[in-house]
């Protein structure tokens, strides 16, 4: 059976990025009874205002978990009308992620979400369900008592006790437990079955293109890629996860269409705020967001905290030419001075980094990547997407 499954898989997937790695159940049987439900939970639209959201609507299984939307936020509330702030992440892989914490040499890492606020999957999938301008329930109990008539009730109460609908609170941290434990078991949420892991394993090669792409991602003098994005496995997973979990200020431009952005003195500064309180008096981590995987990246619509980006050759080619040709990027003022880092306000754009390559560089300068080299990498990056072969 396992065996059949295997080829099937294999044969059908081999070189496809279309596989993705989806919706498939193969691995419902190795679950725990508390991810199964989590499994419901994560795709019923019921648990929502409008009744037409679920957690799969914004996190897209067959798009490695991530936006499914063209625009740069998700819609959602009971009319599916309210313009998010950020970009809905890709959320596979983050069974290794841990909570936030500054590490001794300073650097932030760990925590879910954008700015890492949430210290854990579990604490991260309470808020969607009561944001209004995502899943927008009235309250815990409008939640508890959806789940209480759902189609998986009867389960619940079988694994969680018989009277737990009895209190709001204790079921709605069963509920978020549940997606918890479904994300962390799942095979899909974390594979390793890209052709990258494939050609690991010694079933199968790169071509020369992918090759030279996987060169350019991790040299120092050219992408760089990998001082944030690593390309080695680290001592808690199977394999590379191509983040390491820690916080950079990039400097990505200010997108005029999300609507807060209006407000001309509205900035989100991830790290230090408004949205994450606790670090509002650490300036010098405002602009930074969490490194996100590159795993599964070519099936993005969007990218960065912002999703400022639609077009992934575009975001390696601001990578490279933020500061060697600024005014692609930023917009000019009536005298022609490009206004740059535009989404920090002016005290704060010393934040961003211009030390690390490929931000090493100077206006005018050659670019750390020529537009063929950008075309090796996107390459590259194609091999990270899972459902290339069975591990
Ligand atoms: C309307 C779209 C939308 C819906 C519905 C939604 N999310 Fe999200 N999700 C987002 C956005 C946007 C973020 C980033 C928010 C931020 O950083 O402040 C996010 C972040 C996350 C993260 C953190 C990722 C990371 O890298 O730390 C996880 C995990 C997640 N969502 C899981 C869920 C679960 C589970 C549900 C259902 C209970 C859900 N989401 C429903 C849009 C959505
Ligand atoms: C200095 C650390 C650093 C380096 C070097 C780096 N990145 Fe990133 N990367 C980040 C951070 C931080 C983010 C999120 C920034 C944000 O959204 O504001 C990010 C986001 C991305 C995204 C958006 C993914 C998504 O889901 O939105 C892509 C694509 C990406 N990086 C590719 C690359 C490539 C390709 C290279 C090499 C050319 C590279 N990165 C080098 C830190 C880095």
């Amino acid at each position: 059976m396992k065996l059949a499954l295997f080829f099937v898989s294999w044969m059908v997937c081999l070189g496809l990025s279309a596989c993705g790695g989806g919706g498939s159940s193969s691995s419902e049987t190795s679950m725990s009874a508390a991810a199964l439900l989590g499994q419901e939970i994560f795709k019923d639209t019921s648990l929502s205002g409008s009744g037409r959201m679920s957690c799969a609507s914004c996190h897209d299984p067959d798009l490695g978990h991530a936006s499914p939307f063209t625009t740069s936020v998700a819609f959602g509330g009971v009319n599916l009308d309210m313009p998010g702030l950020r970009l809905p992440p890709a959320i596979r892989y983050l069974r290794f992620n841990t909570a936030f914490y500054i590490a001794s040499d300073g650097t932030p890492t760990g925590g879910f979400f954008w700015d890492g606020r949430a210290s854990s999957l579990a604490e991260q999938a309470r808020g969607p369900f009561l944001n209004d301008h995502e899943m927008a329930n009235a309250s815990v109990r409008d939640v508890v008592q959806k789940i209480a008539t759902a189609s998986y009730a009867t389960k619940f109460k079988e694994v969680f006790g018989a009277d737990i609908f009895n209190n709001d609170d204790m079921a709605f941290d069963r509920v978020v437990q549940a997606l918890a434990r479904y994300q962390q078991e799942d095979v899909d949420f974390a594979s390793f079955s890209s052709k990258f892991d494939a050609v690991n394993a010694g079933k199968a090669t790169f071509t020369s293109q992918e090759l030279r792409g996987l060169a350019w991602f991790n040299r120092a003098d050219k992408g760089n890629c990998a001082a944030c994005h690593p390309s080695t496995k680290p001592n808690n997973a199977p394999a590379a996860l191509f983040t390491d979990f820690s916080y950079d200020s990039l400097g990505v431009p200010r997108n005029s269409l999300i609507a807060s952005n209006d407000d001309v003195v509205f900035f989100d500064k991830g790290l230090c705020g408004p949205v994450r309180t606790n670090l509002s008096t650490r300036t010098d981590l405002c602009g930074a967001f969490k490194v996100p995987s590159l795993r599964n990246v070519t099936l993005r619509k969007r990218f960065f905290h912002n999703g400022q980006f639609d077009d992934l050759r575009k975001a390696i080619r601001f990578y490279v030419s933020r500061d060697t040709q600024p005014e692609l990027w930023y917009p000019q003022d009536p005298l022609g001075n490009v206004r740059v880092y535009n989404d920090l306000p002016t005290l704060l754009r010393a934040n961003v980094n211009v030390t690390e390559a490929p931000y090493n560089r100077t206006r005018g300068q050659t670019a750390a990547l020529s537009d063929t080299e950008i075309e090796d990498l996107w390459f590259f990056l194609d091999t990270l997407t899972d459902g290339y072969f069975s591990p």
